[in-house]
Formats: structure tokens, C-alpha cells, sequence
């Protein structure tokens, strides 16, 4: 957890400053091109309401805010792909290939051990989270989206393939071994990236070099939640900018003076979008729990427990379940000390605010494992871990409500 390593041999140097030769999207040409996509492929005709949102969902899945100038100007993940890749691999690492942008058939049909393949799907725009150029067949550019660790596929086609799910964190995603498949980074960084695991990533890691990945959180479910991110550095937008600039390579501006962050990079292809992804991903609501997968009986009990003696409901207020503020000091997050809950400290301190947001309960069926480094791997876990650090002294039967009740929400 506390190794450092140099941050400049890391991914990017925060502050470099470059003007893109070949970013392309202005919000017009998005538009234009998100109405055509919209009208064009019944993929998306279920999404129609708001022009914010389709904008926003549209940005959310393709727009790499001009990111080529890392993930292929200096990671070179183009020439790796053409060369290694084969859809099997890139099963393996856990992208997810849309169905829909796919003839029937289409993979049954091709040879998923030839990096040609990945080519392919790649030109179709059957890769989620992953926008490329291809020319004669040859990849000339690759870059990422929101779509790559905040949605998944519904596997209706085969594992790994089907219809979009946006919002639901991608836990297969490797985003550690797939970096460290580049070939432009040192051994020492390399070993630091493939540690990390599926459904793990480190969003600082390349700015202060400390090793400490988080689990990918869910982006659904955030209406009403005021604060973001695990520490509760800021509202969405605020991440959002952080992520698309800082971890994503995105051309454009953001600075954080208590992260000691300042990149200006002209035209800004991020900071215009903000509004529009924010709509969308306010409009993302939280997956229900699979039919007859909660005893109703069960979490009733677990509801009074959890807002009654067991004291959850404390600082985990309904609706949304995170920590809400009232009054005069509704703007300053309410944040916890990482010793009141019992948290490894060493993610709050990498942070803005050197605290714990209680995280906002919404799909927890959906994404184990919890808190955010992972160290519960089931809500048994979690109601052990309150019970222990709180001495509740929980009963079997008490415990087994909680979780009944969290498998509810
Ligand atoms: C490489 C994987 C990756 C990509 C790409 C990515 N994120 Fe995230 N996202 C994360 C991780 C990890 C966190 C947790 C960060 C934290 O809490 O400190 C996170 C946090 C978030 C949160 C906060 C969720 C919560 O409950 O607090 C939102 C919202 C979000 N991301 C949206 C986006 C959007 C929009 C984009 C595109 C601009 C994006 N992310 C790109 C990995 C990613
Ligand atoms: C003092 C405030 C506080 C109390 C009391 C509290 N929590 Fe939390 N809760 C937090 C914080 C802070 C986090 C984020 C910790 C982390 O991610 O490391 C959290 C995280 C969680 C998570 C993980 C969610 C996820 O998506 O990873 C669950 C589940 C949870 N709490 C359930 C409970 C239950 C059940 C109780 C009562 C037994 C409880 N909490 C009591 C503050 C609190």
C-alpha cells in the first residue's frame, strides 16, 4: 500500500501540456453524429426522453475526449492490439462486445484466436468502452470511454457478449493488465498495474505513484447522492472532469489546488460535456434485485435493525443512503474519520479530503465485493465487519436479516 514509485515513470505526467492534431469532435459534430446514431441503430430507441441525456449517453459510450493522445500516441496500445490481441484475450481481460452493433452470427463465424478479429470488432464498434480508427485493416488509433468500467453486456449473447447495461460497473474489466500490455512502460510499473486484479483500478496512482487500487463502482443510482467518490472529493461532474482528464487522457482542463493538480490543454473536449453526462448518468437508476432473491419477511426485520439498534441508518439515510447534510451546511460533505468505521486509511489520505464518504447503498446484489478496497467480499462480510468494529454483539438470525435487507435495496 505505501510504495512509492516515480510518478513521472508512471502512466502521465499531470501538467503536460500538448495540442492534439487529431481530436475532431466538436459539440455540434457530437450532436450531429449522436442524432444520426440515435435514429440509425434500434439499440438505442429505448433511450429517447431528454435531449441532455442522449447527448450524455451518447458521450458516455464513445466520446475518448481526444484520450488517443495516450492510449495510442504514448502507450501504443494500437500496435499491441494488431498484434496480440485475439477477441478470446480480450474476453479474458473482461471487455465486453456489444451485440448489437453486430450481424447475427457475426463471431460464431470468425476465428476469435486471430488478433484480426479484434480488428474487426473494433472497426464495427463492438467493443465497449473502446473507440478506434482502422484503415486498410490496420488499427491506427485507439481510445477510451466511460462506457469501458462503468458498463457492462447482459451476456445474452454468450458470456461477455449481449446488449449494453450502462452504469453497471464492469468487474471482469483487468484495467491493471491491460494497461500493462504496452509497451512503453518501464518492468517496475508494468508489476504494479498487473497486481491489481479484475474489477480493480487505482485512479491516482499515476499522480502520486502509491499503490492502492478501488473496487469500480457502480454509476447508477446517483440521483440525489451529493457528494462522489469514496472520499467525497466533490460532486459528480467535479470526478467526472478528474477521470476524463487525469485517467483517461482526455484533452482539456482540470485542477484541484488541494490535489495540487493544474492541466490547462486548448480546446478543452471535456469540460463542454460535463452538463450533458451528468444528465445521463443521473438518469440511470439502480438495478432492482432479481425476483424471489430477497425474503421479504427477512428484510423487514433487517429494515428495523438496520434504521434501530444496530445504528446504520445513522449515517446510511434513506433514501439514497449516503450521509446527507441539512441547513446552512448542506455544500460541505459529511465525512467520516476512516478509524470511526473501522477502513484502511491509506486511500482517504491519496484523497482531497483524507476521509470516507458512507457510501450511497443502491444495486448492492449487483456488485460485490464492498467498501472501497473490496475487503468484504459478501454483505456477510460487511454486517460482520460493523458487528465486530462496533461491538453490536448481532445475533445469527440479526446478521442474517441485515443482509437481507441489503440485498433489498
Ligand atoms: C479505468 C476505469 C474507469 C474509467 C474509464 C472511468 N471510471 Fe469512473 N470510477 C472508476 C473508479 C475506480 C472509481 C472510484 C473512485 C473513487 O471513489 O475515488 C470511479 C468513480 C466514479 C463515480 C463515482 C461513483 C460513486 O458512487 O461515488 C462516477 C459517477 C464515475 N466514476 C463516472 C465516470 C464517468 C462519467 C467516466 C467517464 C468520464 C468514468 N467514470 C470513467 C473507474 C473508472
Ligand atoms: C459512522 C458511519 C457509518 C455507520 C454507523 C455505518 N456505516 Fe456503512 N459505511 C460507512 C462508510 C464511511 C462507508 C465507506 C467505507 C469504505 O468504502 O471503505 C460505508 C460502507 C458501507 C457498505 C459498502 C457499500 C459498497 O457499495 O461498497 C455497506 C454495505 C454498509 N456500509 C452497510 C452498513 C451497515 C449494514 C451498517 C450498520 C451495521 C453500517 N453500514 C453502518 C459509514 C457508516
Amino acid at each position: 500500500m505505501s510504495k512509492r514509485i516515480d510518478p513521472a515513470s508512471a502512466v502521465r505526467k499531470p501538467g503536460r501540456r500538448r495540442v492534439l492534431a487529431a481530436s475532431g469532435f466538436t459539440l455540434t459534430a457530437l450532436a450531429a453524429a449522436a442524432a444520426f446514431t440515435l435514429s440509425a441503430t434500434p439499440a438505442f430507441s429505448d433511450a429517447m426522453p431528454g435531449g441532455n441525456r442522449h447527448l450524455g449517453q451518447y458521450i458516455f459510450r464513445f466520446d475518448t475526449f481526444g484520450d488517443e493522445q495516450l492510449w495510442t500516441d504514448t502507450l501504443r496500445m494500437h500496435e499491441v492490439i494488431q498484434a496480440a490481441v485475439s477477441p478470446r484475450t480480450a474476453l479474458a481481460v473482461g471487455l465486453k462486445v456489444d451485440a448489437a452493433a453486430l450481424p447475427p452470427n457475426f463471431l460464431a463465424t470468425r476465428d476469435l484466436d486471430d488478433p484480426a478479429t479484434t480488428v474487426e470488432l473494433l472497426r464495427r464498434n463492438a467493443v465497449v468502452g473502446v473507440v478506434s480508427k482502422v484503415e486498410d485493416g490496420q488499427l491506427t488509433s485507439v481510445g477510451i470511454t466511460c462506457a469501458l468500467c462503468h458498463s457492462t453486456v447482459d451476456n445474452s449473447v454468450a458470456p461477455g457478449v449481449g446488449r449494453r447495461v450502462d452504469g453497471w460497473p464492469n468487474l471482469d474489466l483487468n484495467p491493471g493488465a491491460i494497461i500493462a500490455l504496452s509497451p512503453a512502460l518501464p518492468e517496475e510499473v508494468k508489476a504494479v498495474y498487473n497486481s491489481w486484479g479484475p474489477g480493480r483500478y487505482d485512479p491516482r496512482f499515476n499522480i502520486d505513484g502509491i499503490n492502492g487500487p478501488l473496487v469500480i463502482p457502480p454509476a447508477y443510482g446517483l440521483a440525489g447522492v451529493p457528494f462522489e467518490t469514496f472520499s467525497g472529493d466533490g460532486p459528480i461532474s467535479y470526478w467526472n472532469n478528474y477521470v476524463a482528464v487525469t485517467q483517461m487522457g482526455g484533452h482539456g482542463n482540470f485542477s484541484d489546488p488541494r490535489l495540487g493538480i493544474s492541466i490547462e490543454q486548448t480546446p478543452d473536449l471535456v469540460t463542454p460535456k460535463l452538463p450533458q453526462l451528468l444528465a445521463y448518468q443521473l438518469s440511470l437508476p439502480a438495478p432492482r434485485p432479481p425476483e424471489g432473491s430477497v425474503n421479504a419477511a427477512a428484510a423487514q426485520r433487517g429494515a428495523a435493525l438496520f434504521n434501530g439498534t444496530a445504528g446504520c441508518g445513522s449515517c446510511h439515510i434513506a433514501p439514497t443512503y449516503t450521509d446527507v447534510h441539512n441547513g446552512p451546511d448542506a455544500d460541505t460533505p459529511l465525512l467520516h474519520d476512516p478509524a470511526e468505521t473501522g477502513m484502511d486509511p491509506g486511500y482517504a489520505q491519496r484523497s482531497a479530503t483524507g476521509k470516507y464518504r458512507s457510501t450511497p447503498l443502491r444495486a448492492l446484489w449487483q456488485h460485490p465485493p464492498y467498501f472501497h478496497d473490496g475487503s468484504a467480499p459478501t454483505l456477510g462480510a460487511v454486517v460482520d465487519h460493523y458487528d465486530t468494529h462496533f461491538a453490536l454483539g448481532l445475533t445469527p438470525e440479526q446478521k442474517a436479516d441485515l443482509v437481507a435487507f441489503l440485498k433489498s435495496l
